[in-house]
């Protein structure tokens, strides 16, 4: 495998590896060691089914057995676990402009860590494009370590302790879409997270930020939500952001404990983009992680 540094801070792209063959201790290792350095690994050409998407990801730890979205019960995709990106209905249609799906589908162009909703939030997502449109639709990376980095001594200090409530109704609500289920609003009540973590792989610690915050413990709701829009739009500087140029084939592997990502507009009532993601759980609660 040669690893080569797309940006200087985040990112970088590994070749020389069929993912289809069975991976040796050593070249998961290598992979690891890589993604704790890199946070974001870009594999391109990588003609993956199903199956095989699902098996990678899968050596990594364990897959998340819940798929958190709206209308979940029914799935496109044979494995209950993958998270279907696309724009594509049951079958394989896009998706109308005023589809359910396709409205909360658009929370994902907020910039936002995955699963950070789940008390035990997500590790590793593995996101494979199958198809792609002709323009747009890229994703964007976020460094959060060296957001953090980048902080002074002060707003260190008072950040370095703080609770986060994450929802993905908060999310949601930031795009005027409330139209959740009573059902669904239990099932995505608030869960709370450390707004600073350490990256277990690195040892260096990390802003965890998300669009899913809708209140932070000791704050007044409007200046929790001010003050996490201003760090997000500290952490998401140019110089902190890699985007990706999606190829098909392309299978991108990212770190939600230190990255924070959004995908990019195109014309999704157009054209088809299919996209599948395996998604890795964290080993615990962020509050039960030392810092
Ligand atoms: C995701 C995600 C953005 C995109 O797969 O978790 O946020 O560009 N994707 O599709
Ligand atoms: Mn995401």
């Amino acid at each position: 495998m040669r690893v080569t540094p797309l940006h200087p801070h985040i990112g970088a792209r590994a070749d020389g590896i069929d993912l289809r063959s069975p991976l040796t201790a050593e070249l998961r290792t290598a992979i690891e060691a890589a993604m704790d350095r890199h946070a974001v690994l870009v594999f391109p050409g990588q003609d993956l089914d199903d199956d095989q998407h699902m098996a990678f990801g899968g050596a990594f730890g364990p897959v998340e057995h819940t798929r958190a979205t709206v209308d979940a019960q029914r799935h496109r995709l044979k494995h209950a676990q993958m998270n279907d990106i696309s724009n594509l209905d049951l079958n394989g249609e896009i998706l109308k402009a005023d589809d359910r799906r396709r409205m909360f589908n658009l929370g994902n162009r907020l910039w936002h860590s995955d699963s950070s909703f789940k008390r035990t939030p997500a590790k590793y997502s593995l996101l494979h494009a199958r198809s792609i449109p002709p323009e747009g639709g890229e994703t964007e990376f976020a460094d959060m370590r060296a957001a953090w980095d980048a902080l002074g001594q002060k707003m260190r200090g008072k950040l370095k302790d703080l609770v986060c409530w994450h929802s993905l109704l908060y999310s949601r609500a930031q795009l005027g879409f409330h139209g959740f289920t009573e059902e669904e609003q239990k099932q995505f009540a608030p869960v709370p997270q450390r707004m600073v973590r350490r990256h277990a792989g690195s040892g260096r610690l990390s802003l965890y930020l998300s669009a899913h915050i809708g209140r932070i413990d000791g704050f007044e709701v409007p200046e929790a939500l001010a003050l996490v829009r201003d760090l997000v739009e500290h952490a998401t500087q140019r110089e902190f952001v890699y985007q990706h140029r999606w190829q098909v084939g392309d299978l991108v592997v990212w770190d939600n404990r230190c990255t924070m990502h959004r995908g990019r507009a195109y014309d999704d009532t157009a054209y088809p983009r299919d996209m599948r993601r395996v998604t890795l759980e964290d080993c615990a609660p962020t509050l039960e992680q030392a810092l």
